[in-house]
C-alpha cells in the first residue's frame, strides 16, 4: 500500500533505511549475505553482537522521520546453528527455518529462537519473553520462540504470532526437510485464490510426491483460510459415501441430527473458509461428485485434492505432479538434494563428492526423479556404494524397498506402489500398458496404435492414471521406473 501511495518517497526511504540497517550489522560484527527482496540476510559469526543490533536497528529506525511514508517497521529474527556455506551464499536447513521464524513475526519485533537463546550475548536490560512453542509452516518440529523486551524498543504491544499455531489444523509434523517444488507451490496458492477455482486437484503417480506437496502447500496459504487447514485421509475409507464422516471427523464436527450426513456438512461448511485436503481420492473416485456439490454449497471452502487420476469436475483446476528435477543445472539438482538428505539420515557423513556424483546423477535419473523412490534407494547406502545401488536398478526395481518402520506399509517398496495402480486398472488398461513398455523410450500417437495395438482412448485413460506420460509434440512415454516393474 505505501508504494502505491508514495512510490517515489517509499524509494528514498527503502535506501537510507538500508543503508542504516547495513550500518547496524557491520558496526555489530555482522556481515550482509543478500538482499531478500525486502530485507536483509545478515550472518554473525562468533563473537558478534546480533542482539545488540536488532535492537539498535529498531530503535533507531523507530526515531528517524519517514516524512510522508510515515512509519516503517520491520521484523528481525535471530536464530542460530551450522549453515552450509557456497561461494558468498549460505544454504541449509537452519537458514531456511530463521526465513519462516522471521515470516511469523510482526512489524517492531525482535524474535529469538531457542538455539540463538543459548548462545548470543545478552545486552544490558534485555530480556526475553518466551512465546512458547510453535510450529512454522514448514511443518517440521515445533520451534520455542521469545520476544525481545528492551527498554529503548519503540513497540511493546504485538497479536499472536503468525505461525501455523495461529489458525485451526491437523497437519501432521513431517520428519524431513522439504526439498524445492517452489514453482508449484505458488502456483497452487495463485489457484486456490481464484474464485472460480473449487479445487485444485495434484494428479500423479504413486510416489511422486503429491500428499507431501498439498501438505507443504496447505501450510503455506494457512493465512487465508481463518477457519483452518485440514487433512482428511481417504485411504482408509471402504466405501465412497464415508467420505462425509471423514471430513467431519477432520474438521471437528459432529452430526446432530438425522438429516443426511452430507447435508448436516454442507450446511455446516456454508459460512466457512476452509481449506480441506484430501489425500488419494484416486480410491474413492465416485464420491468425487458430491464432493462438487458440496463445495458449491460453500462458496468460501476450498479442496486441494491429491490422486492418481482426476476427479473432473466443474471447478477443478488439474496440476500434474513430476518427479524432482535431475538434469545437472546450475546449483544441486533437487533430486541430488533429496538423495543426499536421505543418505544422510543413514550416514551422517554421507557429501556428494567428485567420485559419486556422476551415480548419484544415474540413480536419479532412473527412478525419474520420484521422491519415494530415491528416499528408497538412498536407504542402501549403509551397505552399498553409489556405483553398486546404480548397477541394481538396473537390474530391476527390487532394490527400492524398505523395511524401515517410521514409512507407512504401502510405501515401503516402489513395487508394492505399482501393485496399487496395476489393481486399479482395467484388463485392457493392462494390456495395454504392457504393452507400450515394449518401447524403449518416448513413442507417438501412431506407433503405439500401429506398432502396439493401442487405441487412443485407452492411451488417454493411461496418462490420465498418471502411468504414461504426455510430453510435448504428441509423444509419449511410459515411466521408466515402471518399464523394469
Ligand atoms: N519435495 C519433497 N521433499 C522432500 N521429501 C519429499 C518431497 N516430495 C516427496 N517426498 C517424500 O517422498 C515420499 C513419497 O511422497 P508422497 O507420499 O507425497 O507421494 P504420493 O505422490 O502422495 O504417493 P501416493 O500416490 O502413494 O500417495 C514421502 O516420504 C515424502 O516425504
Ligand atoms: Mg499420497
Amino acid at each position: 500500500r505505501l508504494w502505491q501511495q508514495h512510490g517515489e518517497a517509499m524509494a528514498r526511504a527503502l535506501s537510507r533505511h538500508d543503508a542504516l540497517v547495513q550500518a547496524h550489522i557491520q558496526r555489530h560484527g555482522g556481515k550482509v549475505v543478500k538482499h531478500t527482496g525486502d530485507g536483509f540476510f545478515a550472518v554473525f559469526e562468533e563473537g558478534g553482537n546480533p542482539l545488540g543490533c536488532a535492537i539498535h536497528t529498531q530503535s533507531s529506525l523507530a526515531k528517524q522521520d519517514w516524512g510522508e511514508v510515515g512509519e516503517l517497521r520491520i521484523r528481525i529474527a535471530i536464530h542460530a546453528g551450522e549453515a552450509e556455506k557456497r561461494g558468498e551464499d549460505y544454504f541449509g536447513a537452519e537458514v531456511n527455518r530463521t526465513a519462516r521464524i522471521l515470516s511469523t513475526a510482526w512489524g517492531g519485533q525482535i524474535l529469538v529462537s531457542q538455539q540463538a537463546k543459548e548462545c548470543v550475548h545478552m545486552p544490558p536490560h534485555t530480556t526475553l519473553e518466551d512465546l512458547g512453542t510453535h510450529r512454522l509452516k514448514d511443518l517440521e518440529a515445533p520451534q520455542r520462540l521469545y520476544l525481545v523486551r528492551h527498554p529503548r524498543l519503540p513497540l511493546t504491544e504485538f497479536p499472536a504470532l503468525r505461525s501455523l499455531s495461529a489458525r485451526p489444523n491437523n497437519l501432521p509434523p513431517q520428519s524431513t526437510v522439504f526439498v524445492g517444488r517452489q514453482e508449484e507451490m505458488r502456483t497452487i496458492k495463485e489457484r486456490l485464490q481464484l474464485p472460480a477455482c473449487r479445487l485444485v486437484t495434484l494428479v500423479g503417480p504413486g510416489g511422486i510426491g503429491k500428499t507431501r506437496l498439498a501438505l507443504q502447500s496447505a501450510a503455506s496459504v494457512i493465512e487465508d483460510f481463518p477457519d483452518g487447514v485440514f487433512l482428511v485421509e481417504l485411504a482408509p475409507l471402504q466405501e465412497p459415501h464415508w467420505i462425509f464422516h471423514a471430513i467431519a471427523q477432520a474438521i471437528g464436527f459432529t452430526f446432530y441430527s438425522t438429516e443426511s450426513p452430507e447435508a448436516q456438512l454442507a450446511h455446516y461448511l456454508a459460512d466457512k473458509r476452509i481449506l480441506l485436503v484430501l489425500d488419494n481420492f484416486e480410491h474413492i473416485i465416485p464420491a468425487a461428485p458430491a464432493i462438487g456439490k458440496l463445495l458449491k454449497t460453500a462458496p468460501q471452502c476450498r479442496a486441494l485434492c491429491t490422486s492418481r487420476q482426476p476427479l473432473h469436475l466443474d471447478g477443478e483446476y488439474l496440476l500434474p505432479v513430476s518427479g524432482l528435477a535431475w538434469d545437472a543445472g546450475q546449483g544441486i539438482p533437487d533430486a541430488w538434494q533429496l538423495f543426499v538428505q536421505s543418505a544422510r539420515r543413514i550416514r551422517p557423513e554421507f557429501e556428494i563428492s567428485e567420485h559419486n556424483q556422476p551415480y548419484i546423477a544415474e540413480i536419479c535419473r532412473l527412478v525419474d526423479g520420484i521422491p519415494l523412490a530415491i528416499e528408497l534407494a538412498a536407504s542402501w547406502v549403509h551397505t552399498l556404494s553409489c556405483a553398486q545401488i546404480v548397477e541394481e536398478l538396473q537390474k530391476g526395481l527390487d532394490i527400492i524397498t524398505t523395511n524401515r518402520q517410521d514409512i507407512p506399509e504401502r510405501h515401503r517398496s516402489l513395487r508394492h506402489v505399482f501393485e496399487y495402480s496395476w489393481a486399479l486398472l482395467t484388463p485392457e488398461e493392462r494390456t495395454a500398458l504392457q504393452a507400450l513398455s515394449a518401447f524403449p523410450s518416448e513413442f507417438t500417437l501412431q506407433a503405439a496404435r500401429q506398432g502396439a495395438g493401442v487405441s487412443v482412448s485407452l492411451l488417454a485413460s493411461l496418462v490420465e492414471k498418471s502411468l504414461v506420460r504426455k510430453l510435448p509434440a504428441e509423444r509419449y512415454q511410459v515411466l521408466s521406473v515402471l518399464q523394469r516393474y
